[in-house]
């Protein structure tokens, strides 16, 4: 037995060699670590079991067949995170330059098809070349069955994509249909053409960086979730979203109590909206006020800033949070920040985590820009998403609801559970100026002093309509309440959800205006 074990000892530390310790020092060199070491930083220590370690691909051609690597340039298998069991893959560069081959598709397939089977979280760390260019169509297939397997597992399991490395062509399809996109600066690049293709078509020239760098996804394209400076970061990020996550769509997210009253009153919250409706503020106070202390982590920060979005504790339970933020465009809808808040909702309501909507949108941005760029069905994105949610939805008016907006965000129409206004509220089909300019045009056209008149009826009609009452008087808000009272409300209101029960009709699935 002793020689079979220090066989197999030996064979194991092959296998942990990948490419071997030249190519480990390169990609240090570049400022990346190594496969294992990432695996290291992100579970729980010793608690990381590896499968297929000794998989190799099956080319014999382009003098593949002398150069094999067991585990072929990607390590898989299970671990922990705070406990937590998931699967994870991390795609190893220094063996063919992470690039994948039939052999290690196969090995993140067999763990997507675990994680479906046992209903954990899969977190892919991804470095590659992409497909293994001497294995052509084998290659690409192994491709396709793992966008295959990323789509049945959405909704099923949360998926997490890091993208610590390149990832080029067909390949950064895995990571864009898994829920979250991770990236870091100066190491991560994404594209579907890289800069030399680009240059022949378009003539543009452009760096790896500019062209899908980490910036360019978190700030411009919206297709990273979250972006850090450095990999440790980026692998402790990992750890704090899956804190916040069931492990699957039959589970609650980990209750982690959080030390901070339930009943905690905020005086702060009665003077955040200042008095001119035209002033900004910053949505992130009031959010940060009401949740459970430290505990909000906003997804997309960079990203359609006009609209928030990220996951909270209320009284240690998971929450999802959509603001509107007036510090950014007025917090006016348009089509980027419709499809982030939309996108969100859904992943909420897919892992039956509630939703808490905080609104003041003054409605939807107008110009050609927007509308010839489809706000329509963008915005019926938004619309749709919250429509189909069913899982309780608390919304809080904090200010302007006006026109189509006030639907969309999470209104009473749309199965909002619990709506509550602040007295700040105005809930109108649009503001007090642009009414009276519309209903009263010709009689000011026509006034002596058309700007006294404007002003005048403008006053009159907000006091009258730019408040919450009459869409409290039709039931449309279930309360109008003292903002200092929103923490402890929402709290009640989240107990009160708890047993609920909704159902849509049965059906294959709908057809989201995509
Ligand atoms: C096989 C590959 C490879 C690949 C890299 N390598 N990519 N081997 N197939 N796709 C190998 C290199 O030959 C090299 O081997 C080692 O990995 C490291 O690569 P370097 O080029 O030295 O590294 P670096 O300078 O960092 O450049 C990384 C890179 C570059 C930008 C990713 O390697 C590159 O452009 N690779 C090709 C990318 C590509 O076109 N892939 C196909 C995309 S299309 P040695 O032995 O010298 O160390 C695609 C379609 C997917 O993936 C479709 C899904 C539907």
């Amino acid at each position: 037995m002793g020689d079979r074990l220090d066989d197999l000892r030996s064979r194991e530390s092959e296998a942990r060699e990948g490419g071997g310790a030249e190519k480990l020092a390169a990609q240090h060199a570049k400022g990346k670590l190594g496969a294992r070491e990432r695996l290291d930083l992100l579970l729980d220590p010793g608690s990381f079991f590896e499968l297929d370690m000794f998989v190799k691909h099956r080319t014999e051609e382009f003098g593949l067949a002398t150069q094999k690597f067991p585990g072929d340039g990607v390590v898989t298998g299970h671990g922990r995170i705070d406990g937590r069991q998931v699967w994870v893959y991390s795609q190893d560069f220094t063996v063919f330059g992470g690039s994948l081959s039939e052999a290690h598709a196969e090995k993140i397939c067999k763990l997507l098809d675990l994680a479906l089977k046992t209903g954990h979280p899969v977190i892919g760390l991804n470095d590659s070349g992409g497909a293994r260019i001497q294995e052509g169509v084998a290659s690409l297939g192994g491709y396709a069955e793992i966008f295959l397997r990323n789509t049945l597992a959405s909704g099923v399991v949360p998926q997490i994509s890091a993208v610590l490395g390149p990832c080029a062509g067909g390949a950064v399809y895995s990571p864009a249909i898994t829920d979250f996109v991770l990236m870091v600066e100066g190491i991560s690049y994404m594209f579907v053409t890289g800069p030399s293709v680009v240059k022949t078509v378009t003539h543009e020239e452009i760096s790896f960086e500019e062209l899908g760098g980490a910036s360019v996804h978190g700030d411009r394209s919206g297709v990273a979730h979250l972006t850090f400076a450095d990999e440790a970061a980026c692998l402790a990020g990992i750890r704090t979203l899956i804190g916040y996550l069931p492990a699957n769509n039959q589970e609650d997210a980990p209750h982690l109590e959080s030390g901070d009253d339930p009943e905690r009153r905020s005086m702060e919250l009665r003077s955040v909206v200042p008095e001119n409706p035209n002033k900004p503020y910053d949505v992130l106070r009031v959010v940060e006020e009401v949740v459970d202390r430290e505990s909000f982590f906003q997804i997309q920060p960079r990203f359609a800033a006009n609209i928030l979005i990220g996951f909270a504790r209320l009284d240690g339970r998971t929450v999802g949070v959509v603001a509107n933020q007036p510090a950014v465009l007025a917090g006016v809808l348009d089509i980027a920040a419709s499809v982030k808040g939309a996108r969100f909702v859904r992943f909420c309501d897919a892992f039956n985590i509630p939703l808490i909507t905080f609104v003041d949108v003054p409605g939807f941005l107008p110009g050609t820009d927007q509308e010839w760029g489809g706000i329509i069905k963008h915005g019926a994105k938004l619309l749709y998403a919250y429509c189909e949610a069913t899982v309780p939805k608390l919304t809080v008016i904090l200010r302007k609801a006006y026109g189509g907006a006030y639907d969309v965000m999470s209104s009473k129409h749309i199965r909002g559970d619990l709506n509550l206004a602040w007295p700040t509220a105005e809930i109108a089909v649009m503001g007090p100026k642009g009414a009276v300019e519309i209903l009263w045009k010709r009689e000011i056209e026509a006034a002596d002093d058309p700007g006294a008149l404007l002003e005048e009826r403008t006053e009159e009609f907000r006091r009258k309509f730019a408040n919450p009452y009459i869409a409290a008087e039709r039931g449309y808000v279930d309360a109008v309440i003292d903002p200092a009272d929103t923490r402890p409300l929402l709290i009640g209101g989240l107990r009160a959800l708890g047993g609920k029960r909704d159902a849509n009709p049965p059906r294959k699935h709908g057809n989201i205006p995509l």
